[in-house]
């Protein structure tokens, strides 16, 4: 039908090209455009609006049916022709179905039963509000070309973190080569300095070579003692600087940023989608440990989230890229997408640790959440904009200590602290309480 229209169509455009080239009369042309026009609108009103109908589409029937894949219920794409290719079918069919399958399936209509019985009995949502036009507004929709996504293939980089170590790379280089660059600028003043001294000398009549050996420059050197003392004292401070340096930056992993088997982006999920902090590290609320989720959490969503929107592909990481770490998802947790089913074949996923303290530590996650009432983003940073999370603070003694000293612990409404309030409160003789004043400065309670 939709075929033989179009060829219609086309034959009346060429007939027009004729027409005009043919130079007749304007009336005739202007019959043949309200012909065309009412065509046109006549074929566009059978195949309905596929806007509406994809709002209709993701209103009511995306939460079991996609286009292209089986879901709940089956891929949609061109359902109308398959049904009336493999069952003869037709549009009617459609009408009554979407509006009351289960009325369908009693009825004893054979296709209706065939189809419920091979998706287990799953009942369809009855959708009596929707209008015959809402349904074929919804079928041109299903009826649509597939669009090719223009999307270039996997450009896929290592995560961040090999990103990051190209650039650190090349910042390090540069610093380098300023540095090299410095010194032979100074190695090159210093020797001209030195010809332009040999020069006067020689001017005046002096003997470089015998007056200044080496020797005797040194003998100079060690003769003169305030100058051996400026030199000792020079040497022994950058020594000292140097390796204070590099002490307090043992164990001290600020800013660590590892690569992690399935890139998981903060950003993405507690940033632009807003999931809660605790919806995954649920134990911070209650423990010592945050902990990491397991894979199950993930699957509460990710078994009808199984790609990222177009739009969620950037210029770093491209959608096919995402697309593809949502695969070692699946993987790791023996989804079979395809047959929405698990395999049972698992393989742990090893998620690479990034903040710890030393073992003589003790640092407890309920008593700063739930307790003190702290925000996550005050020790860990702003991780919901972190594409890859890294470690914000430096999880140092000093650090612990600082914001001890520096805290009010919130006693209001908190019946934990109602009595102890009172006391402390009187015998420092404030207001206001810190954590130190509690006791958060003694070793103690944090080294065991
Ligand atoms: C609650 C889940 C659910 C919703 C919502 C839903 N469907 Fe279905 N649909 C199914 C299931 C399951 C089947 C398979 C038959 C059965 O088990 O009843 C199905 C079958 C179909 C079929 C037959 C497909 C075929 O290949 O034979 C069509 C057409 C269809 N649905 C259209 C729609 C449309 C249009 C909407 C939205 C207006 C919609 N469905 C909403 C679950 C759903
Ligand atoms: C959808 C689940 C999910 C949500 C929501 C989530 N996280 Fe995570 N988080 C993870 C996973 C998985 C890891 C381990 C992989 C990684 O380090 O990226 C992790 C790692 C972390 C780490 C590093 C742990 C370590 O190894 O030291 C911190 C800190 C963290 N999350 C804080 C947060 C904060 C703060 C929020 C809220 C703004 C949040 N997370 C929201 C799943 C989640
Ligand atoms: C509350 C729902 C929810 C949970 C729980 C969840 N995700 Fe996601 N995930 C999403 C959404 C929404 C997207 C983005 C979809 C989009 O952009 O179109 C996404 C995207 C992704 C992506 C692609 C983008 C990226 O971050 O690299 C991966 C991989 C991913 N999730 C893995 C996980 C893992 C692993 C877990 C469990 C630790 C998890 N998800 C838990 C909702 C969730
Ligand atoms: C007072 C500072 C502080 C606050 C507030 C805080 N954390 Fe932590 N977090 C830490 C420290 C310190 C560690 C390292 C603990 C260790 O190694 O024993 C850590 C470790 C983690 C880890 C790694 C796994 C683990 O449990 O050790 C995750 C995940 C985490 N935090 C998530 C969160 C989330 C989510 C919140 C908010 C609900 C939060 N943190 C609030 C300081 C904090
Ligand atoms: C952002 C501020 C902040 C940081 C950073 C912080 N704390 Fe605390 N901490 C508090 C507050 C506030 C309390 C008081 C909680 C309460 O009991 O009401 C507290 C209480 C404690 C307590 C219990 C003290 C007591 O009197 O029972 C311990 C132990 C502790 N912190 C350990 C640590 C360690 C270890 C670190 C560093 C790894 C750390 N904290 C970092 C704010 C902080
Ligand atoms: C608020 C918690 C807290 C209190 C109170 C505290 N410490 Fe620490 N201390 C830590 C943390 C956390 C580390 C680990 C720091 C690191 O890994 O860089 C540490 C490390 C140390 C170290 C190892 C050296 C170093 O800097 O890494 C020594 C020694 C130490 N503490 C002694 C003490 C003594 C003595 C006291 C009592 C006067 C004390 N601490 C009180 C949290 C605390």
């Amino acid at each position: 039908m939709k075929k033989s229209y179009q060829s219609l169509e086309v034959n009346l455009t060429n007939n027009m090209k004729q027409v005009i080239h043919r130079k007749l009369s304007n009336d005739i042309l202007r019959i043949g455009l309200i012909f065309l026009l009412a065509f046109s609108t006549s074929i566009s009103a059978q195949d309905g609006d596929t806007a509406k109908g994809k709002s209709l589409f993701n209103a009511n029937c995306a939460s079991c049916h996609k286009l292209d894949k089986k879901m709940t219920g089956p891929a949609l794409r061109n359902v109308e022709a398959r049904l009336a290719d493999e069952q003869g079918l037709d549009r009617e069919w459609l009408y009554k179905w979407i509006k009351n399958s289960a009325g369908m399936i009693k009825s004893g209509d054979a296709y209706a039963n065939k189809i419920y019985k091979e998706y287990n009995g799953t009942a369809m949502t009855a959708f009596p509000q929707l209008s015959n036009t809402d349904i074929d507004n919804i079928l041109a929709y299903t009826a649509e070309v597939k669009k090719e996504s223009p999307n270039t293939p996997a450009v896929s980089k290592g995560g961040v973190g090999s990103g990051d170590d190209n650039g650190n790379g090349l910042s390090n280089k540069l610093i380098l080569g300023a540095l090299a660059l410095l010194f032979a600028l100074l190695a090159g003043a210093l020797v001209l300095v030195n010809k332009t001294l040999r020069r006067f000398a020689e001017e005046k009549g002096l003997d470089v070579a015998k007056e200044v050996g080496r020797k005797s420059l040194w003998q100079a050197f060690v003769k003169n003692q305030f100058l051996v003392l400026v030199t000792a004292i020079f040497m022994l401070l950058a020594s000292g600087y140097f390796a204070y340096g590099y002490f307090m930056q043992i164990g001290v992993n600020q800013g660590y940023e590892p690569v992690q088997p399935i890139h998981f982006s903060h950003k993405i999920h507690a940033g632009d989608n807003g999931v809660d902090c605790k919806y995954c590290h649920s134990s911070a609320r209650v423990s010592k440990t945050s902990g990491i989720p397991s894979l199950n959490v993930c699957m509460n969503c990710h078994k009808s989230i199984y790609e990222v929107a177009e739009s969620t592909g950037n210029a770093d990481y491209s959608k096919a890229f995402y697309d593809g770490e949502i695969k070692k998802l699946y993987d790791a947790v023996g989804w079979d997408d395809a047959n929405q089913k698990y395999t049972g074949e698992t393989k742990p996923v090893k998620w690479v640790r990034i903040h710890n303290l030393p073992d003589f530590a003790y640092f407890n996650h309920s008593q700063h959440v739930s307790v003190a009432g702290i925000e996550c983003q005050t020790c860990h940073g702003p991780v919901e904009e972190m594409e890859v999370v890294y470690q914000h603070a430096p999880l140092t003694m000093g650090w612990c200590i600082n914001c001890h000293r520096e805290t009010n612990v919130k006693v209001k409404d908190n019946a934990y602290y109602e009595k102890i309030h009172e006391q402390l409160s009187k015998k420092y003789g404030v207001e206001k309480l810190t954590a130190a004043q509690m006791g958060g400065l003694e070793c103690g309670k944090c080294h065991y």
